[in-house]
């Protein structure tokens, strides 16, 4: 068969195989873990220039969200840290992944952790990190929604005290559904790996 035929014949197919690939976007991942949970949801909190935030005015953007205290002696800011590691990791191979995704910290701590401490605390690690804070009312009012427990826990020396808490961190997507949650006990390369897997 001659050449140009050959070709003539396959052009058809590679378009129509680009226009189902560009199709499968916008639709919310339904093979997600977390798919159709009621995770997540509306909040009205705090950020560090003490400006109100909603869950609403994420809209569009995946995001990973975390709730934690900004005294925590170890895991707090070891998770923290291996999120903002896979952003900062999956931003090398792919900003155009991470220019859709914000990471969010919320404080379970709202009597210690002011909006001026949260913020000290995000930008120690990354300034691209959303710290947010609120009254206790709405903090608790956006834990319930993300399922996350938190009560007060033992004094530590120096008139302080720990924050007994959930450590999840969750991945939501555009629309703010639920997605899964990122495995962040087992390093940044696992949770690059999973953000990978589901931000499109
Ligand atoms: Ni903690």
């Amino acid at each position: 068969m001659p050449q140009k035929f050959r070709f003539a014949r396959w052009v058809p197919i590679a378009a129509a195989a680009l226009a189902l690939s560009g199709c499968d976007n916008p639709s919310p991942a339904t093979d997600a873990p977390l798919a159709g949970a009621s995770i997540g949801g509306p909040f009205e909190l705090v950020n560090s220039a003490g400006e109100t935030v909603r869950w609403d005015d994420f809209k569009g953007k995946y995001r990973i969200v975390y709730f934690g205290f900004t005294y925590c002696p170890d895991i707090c800011p070891t998770d923290v840290q291996r999120i903002m590691q896979a952003y900062n990791m999956l931003g090398k191979d792919a900003p155009e992944l991470t220019a859709r995704i914000v990471p969010i910290f919320i404080s379970v701590d709202p009597e210690r952790d002011t909006p001026e401490i949260v913020g000290e605390f995000t930008a120690a690690f990354s300034d691209e990190l959303i710290g947010l804070t609120g009254t206790p009312e709405q903090v608790k009012q956006a834990a319930d929604n993300f399922r996350v427990f938190y009560s007060r826990g033992e004094e530590t020396p120096g008139g302080g005290y720990l924050v007994n808490h959930s450590a999840i961190t969750y991945l939501f997507g555009p629309e703010g559904e639920p997605i899964a949650t990122l495995p962040t006990d087992q390093g940044a390369e696992a949770v690059a790996a999973e953000l990978v897997k589901w931000v499109k």
